[in-house]
């Protein structure tokens, strides 16, 4: 399988990354592919609006750094694991410049991405300094809906909360390292 693990977190050390870490870890065998990226590291840019794409009718964005790499990555990858801190109640910038970017899958019709192949598996990894369980899940749900136009059917959320900056624990450990372990054997089954 390929798998495509991208870390949204400024932080190469940080809570996103100890996680990803983790589940990539689980995941490594001799016939997975893991290809990882740490956005923050890269010359990233979001969508120019140029239109190319949909004047075009391709899915090929014709702005080019290094997140045009992974665009062509995570259009054939089997796996895709996300990982963002929540900044000011949404994903961080690093990640926005990659999502928006996928706009370019729509640009063949102009409004689906049913060419990409199907039946995939996301990982969405979130860290937040709230204690609260709940209180971020509309953001993965709301990114969820594009990542299955992208044909990630198979979406999964970890989440560690209470995770501030200033503490290096994550309070709700044990329910990572659960979800870390339920997710992996989804995909290893
Ligand atoms: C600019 C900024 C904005 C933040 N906004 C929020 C927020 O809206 N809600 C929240 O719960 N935590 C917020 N946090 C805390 C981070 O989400 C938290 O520290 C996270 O675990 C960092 O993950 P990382 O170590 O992987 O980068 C913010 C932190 C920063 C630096």
């Amino acid at each position: 399988m390929n798998i495509l693990a991208i870390n949204g977190s400024p932080k190469r050390n940080g809570t996103c990354s100890t996680i990803l870490n983790a589940l990539v870890d689980r995941l490594s065998a001799p016939h997975n592919k893991i290809t990882q990226y740490n956005l923050n590291s890269l010359n990233i840019h979001g969508c120019q609006e140029c239109f190319y794409c949909r004047n075009k009718k391709t899915d090929i964005c014709a702005y080019k750094d290094d997140i045009s790499e992974i665009l062509e990555m995570a259009k054939k990858t089997d796996i895709m694991i996300i990982s963002t801190p929540v900044f000011y109640s949404d994903i961080s910038a690093q990640l926005k410049c990659f999502i928006d970017r996928t706009w370019s899958y729509y640009g063949i019709t102009g409004t689906s991405a049913n060419h990409l192949k199907r039946n995939r598996t996301l990982v969405f990894i979130l860290s937040y300094g709230y204690n609260n369980s709940g209180i971020y899940d509309q953001l993965y749900e709301k990114y969820k809906v594009y990542f299955n136009m992208f044909g990630f059917d198979n979406c999964y959320l970890i989440k560690a909360y209470g995770a501030q900056y200033y503490k290096t624990e994550i309070i709700n450990n044990n329910e990572v390292s659960d979800m870390i372990d339920f997710v992996s054997d989804k995909i290893c089954n």
